[in-house]
């Protein structure tokens, strides 16, 4: 029994976040009939799922019965330059179908093929049209669906509700956590016997990016902090097509869909440029000429992929190249092109958000105008290191799953698998979280120290007279982290960061925030700045040790990919337990991939 002094709530399985993976692991671990909570800093239906607009990934083999979970495998593993968990590769390959199949029996509602089927659309790095989707809605169909089950099932939602920190017991393992209230700002503590990180990812410190104010890196902190292990932080995903105009919108994504669907991209001179920037591990199956890739559209086995359905750190380093050349836009982007391509009336039934978007936010006609686009901070590979079959971490009592945790996507993530990814890993975030409590693994005792502790810190900003605005804080952060840890890489950049974050650190200590604890957003920043450093310091430190080019991680100083480094992850962890701790950088071997699964790598056609 836990005596807290705040109002305080007690569960079998705690879910902090809200989004896909939470509500997934929600749904299974209420399932087992556990007593189940999930806290959200946000509300219930708002989370960045919803950003992944084109589709969710699963070999279901509808469009091309070729398909299958080798084929999807393979992608996966070459997608994210073999630096994946394989098991998790492996797991998301096979289970990704009936996890979508489950979707619609709970009630989503797919775009079909002409025989009735889920319909599947192309997009980068995947051999076949994979996609199950629901026009360029899909990561919102997810929630909805999602969401509607967990409420028809009761499951306790707490909304608005901002967890400062895990809390453990005497023994070490994870025991709750301790939050609060954004409405008053009143502290509310958690116990559970397990808790399941599912709180997405960190874009929020990038300038431009297709995240919204949640993406503050809050799980991947606190589970550092907890004693996890942070792995691949380096590998950060700017998805190649986010707007870049009006300013106030600058990043918001701009679907890979456009692409899967026929859409081009050009410079300021009219020309295709992606067919310049095909690597070699690519270039069997890409197509050389605009003819053979138009082909392609029509029919998979008679030509071979328009560059433009390359992974996406390859399309996104080839725009940078391009505007950097003075080959870009206006606005600094490049142009994407689908209007001179497909007629108004398909593109307005499949892109209808898009179309909307644009005609909204820049009065840009997409069925007859190309859109100025360009890369936007949308996703982190990295992220806790877990156990593929449980997504158990190393400390016990605590799981994670989706952006938060690490492993599936290795170095870059294939569009459509991170809707596939928060199905597979939320529901086994759930069985493991499950299996754990029922096995009799639960928590003795709840650190009220620790509670303390992270309560006094949190409202000390209040208690400064003079000290820095937390927006001028995030800003010079999003500023700084674009400029030195951005698309490309250098060492004396890398270390500039990392200076500069220790001065960040400083400033972090030192901010001051007016008014009262209720709706205070200032307060809000002040309290998710310590996650975003700790973040940014795994991401720069783990910049500094990749000394090659991988995936999300581009080294201008290191241009190409080095087999030694294809062998390890970098791993992240703190023994000092808080946002201020230093930080060790050890290098943590890969699975073994098993032979049968080797070959298939070689031989999935
Ligand atoms: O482009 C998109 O629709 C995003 C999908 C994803 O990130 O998986």
């Amino acid at each position: 029994m836990t005596t807290s002094p705040y109002e305080h709530h007690d569960y079998d399985v705690l879910i902090i976040g809200a989004g896909g993976a939470g509500l997934r692991a929600a749904i299974e671990a209420t399932q087992r009939g556990l007593k189940v909570g999930i806290v959200t800093k946000s509300l219930l239906g708002k989370a960045h799922t919803v950003m992944a607009e084109g589709g969710m990934a699963a070999a279901m083999g509808n469009v091309y019965p070729e398909d299958n979970w080798m084929v999807h495998f393979r992608d996966t593993m070459r997608g994210g330059k073999m630096l994946n968990n394989y098991r998790m590769a492996e797991l998301h390959a096979k289970e990704a179908p009936d996890r979508v199949l489950e979707l619609e029996q709970w009630g989503a509602l797919f775009d079909r093929t002409k025989d009735g089927k889920i319909l599947q659309r192309d997009f980068g790095g995947h051999r076949y049209a994979r996609l199950a989707h629901v026009g360029d809605r899909t990561g919102l169909e997810l929630i909805r669906t999602l969401q509607q089950k967990v409420v028809s099932m009761g499951t306790d939602v707490f909304m608005e509700c901002k967890v400062l920190k895990l809390v453990h017991d005497d023994a070490g393992r994870i025991a709750g956590c301790v939050a609060y209230w954004r409405p008053n700002g009143e502290i509310v503590t958690f116990s559970a016997k397990a808790v399941i990180l599912a709180t997405g990812g960190v874009g929020k410190s990038w300038k431009f990016t297709s995240n919204s104010w949640e993406g503050t890196g809050d799980g991947h902190a606190m589970a550092l902090w907890a004693g996890a292990r942070l792995i691949d932080m380096e590998c950060i995903q700017f998805h190649p097509t986010g707007m870049v105009w009006p300013l106030s919108v600058r990043g918001l994504l701009v679907t890979e869909g456009v692409r899967g669907d026929g859409g081009v991209l050009r410079n300021s001179e009219g020309k295709r440029f992606m067919f310049n920037y095909v690597a070699d591990m690519f270039r069997a199956e890409t197509a050389e000429s605009e003819e053979e890739a138009d082909k392609w559209y029509d029919d998979h086995t008679a030509g071979r992929r328009p560059p433009e359905l390359l992974p996406r750190d390859e399309v996104a380093r080839a725009i940078n190249t391009e505007v950097k050349a003075g080959r870009g836009g206006p606005h600094g982007g490049v142009y994407l092109d689908i209007a001179s391509r497909r007629s108004a009336e398909f593109i307005r039934r499949r892109l209808p958000s898009m179309y909307h978007q644009f005609m909204e936010l820049a009065g840009v006609d997409i069925t007859r105008e190309a859109m100025e686009i360009g890369p936007t901070c949308h996703y982190i590979m990295g992220g806790v290191q877990v156990d593929a079959d449980t997504t158990a971490t190393s400390v016990p009592g605590l799981f994670a799953a989706g952006e938060v945790a690490a492993g599936l996507h290795g170095a870059n993530r294939l569009g459509g698998n991170s809707l596939s990814d928060l199905i597979v890993f939320g529901r086994r975030a759930g069985m493991g979280a499950a299996d754990y409590v029922e096995n009799g693994h639960a928590a003795e005792g709840f650190d009220m120290g620790e509670v303390e502790a992270a309560v006094k810190e949190a409202i000390a900003p209040f208690d400064r007279t003079s000290g820095e605005n937390p927006y001028d804080i995030q800003r010079d952060l999003q500023e700084m982290m674009q400029t030195n840890v951005g698309i490309i890489r250098t060492a004396s950049e890398i270390d500039e960061a990392l200076v500069q974050l220790d001065g960040f650190t400083e400033r972090v200590r030192n901010i001051a925030v007016k008014g009262g604890r209720a709706y205070n957003p200032g307060w809000n920043l002040a309290t998710d700045l310590p996650s975003m450093l700790s973040v940014c310091k795994c991401v720069a430190l783990g910049a500094r040790e990749r000394k090659e080019s991988r995936g999300g991680h581009t080294r201008e100083d290191f241009p190409k990919a080095d087999p030694e480094f294809g062998k390890f992850n970098f791993a992240h962890s703190t023994s000092g337990g808080n946002w201020d701790s230093a930080i060790t950088t050890a290098q943590s071997p890969l699975l073994v991939i098993p032979e049968e699964l080797k070959t298939l790598l070689e031989e999935a056609k």
